[in-house]
Parts: C-alpha cells; sequence; structure tokens
C-alpha cells in the first residue's frame, strides 16, 4: 500500500501530542515543584527527629543540609519529569559507605508513607511514589 507522503513523520508527532493533552507527569499531579517541595519540607524533619535514622545527620552543618535538600528536591522533580536537570550525583554514590541497612530502609519508608498520608496525597500517586523509591533501594542499601 502506497504511504501517504509524510506519514511515517506525522504519525509519531500526533501520538506525542494526544498523549500530553490527556495525560499528566508525576510532577504535575503532585502539583509541580511546589508540591515536591512540600513533600521535602514534611518528610526531612520526620528523617532528621528519628532516633533511628537520626544518626545520618547529626553533627553536619545548616548548609551542607539545606544543600542536601535542595538536590533531593531537584532529584524527586527531575525523576517525576519535571523540567528540573538534577545536578547531583546518582543514589550509589551518594549513599555509598552510610552503611544504611535494611532497617534503615523500612524505617524511611514508613515515613514517606506518613508524608504522603499527611499531605492526602492520592493512592495512586502514593503507588507510583513508593514504586519509583522502591527502585532505587538496591543502590542504596548496603548488605552489612
Ligand atoms: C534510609 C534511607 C536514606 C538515608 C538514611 C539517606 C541519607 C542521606 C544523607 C545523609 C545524604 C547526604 C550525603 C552527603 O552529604 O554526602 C543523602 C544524600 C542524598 N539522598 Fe539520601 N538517604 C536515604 C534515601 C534516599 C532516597 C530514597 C532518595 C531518593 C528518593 C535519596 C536522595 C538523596 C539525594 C538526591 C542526595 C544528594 C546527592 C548528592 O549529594 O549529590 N536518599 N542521603
Amino acid at each position: 500500500m502506497a504511504e501517504e507522503p509524510g506519514g511515517a513523520l506525522l504519525t509519531p508527532t500526533k501520538n506525542i501530542e494526544d498523549k500530553s493533552m490527556t495525560e499528566k507527569s508525576l510532577y504535575e499531579r503532585l502539583g509541580g515543584y511546589d508540591g515536591i517541595t512540600g513533600f521535602v519540607n514534611d518528610l526531612l524533619p520526620r528523617l532528621q527527629g528519628d532516633g533511628q535514622l537520626g544518626r545520618f545527620w547529626a553533627y553536619r552543618g545548616a548548609d551542607g543540609i539545606a544543600r542536601e535538600k535542595q538536590l533531593l528536591i531537584d532529584y524527586l522533580c527531575a525523576s517525576a519529569a519535571g523540567p528540573v536537570y538534577y545536578t547531583g550525583r546518582n543514589m550509589k554514590l551518594s549513599h555509598k559507605g552510610m552503611n544504611i541497612s535494611e532497617s534503615d530502609w523500612d524505617i524511611f519508608m514508613g515515613h514517606a508513607g506518613a508524608t504522603m498520608e499527611a499531605l492526602g496525597i492520592p493512592e495512586q500517586e502514593c503507588n507510583e511514589i513508593a514504586t519509583f523509591v522502591s527502585s532505587l533501594k538496591d543502590d542504596i542499601v548496603e548488605a552489612v
């Protein structure tokens, strides 16, 4: 069958347009940059104030903590398909040597769940966040 001139080029373009008109990115559904910053604002004090996880932030300067917080916001925005370029290190490199254990990880996930609940994030988005974060586990948790 003869192809219409330009057909091969027009079809993918149309698909991309259709998708962007019907599906919002996770970034958009979480409220964009401000929504994700709100998520991090709620989560970090939970982690830092936790009896077991607090050791990871003990004796660190305020500026170092602020820098890490900014990188976490950027990382989450970029990972949720937002218009942000993440300039930090990858997850394996940035957590290597901290000896983050299975138990630390479970507590972290508990706090992330509490943040999602506190902010009233809908179930669909909670599931997408949990799936994404879980995919990072092998890079972050170290076998002790
Ligand atoms: C038990 C779990 C975790 C603990 C205890 C933890 C702890 C930390 C600490 C202490 C730092 C600062 C490292 C430094 O200044 O050199 C850091 C950096 C970072 N973490 Fe985590 N983290 C955990 C899980 C995660 C997860 C699940 C994510 C992503 C969703 C994440 C994203 C980041 C990012 C983006 C940075 C900054 C990387 C950079 O400095 O270039 N962390 N984390």
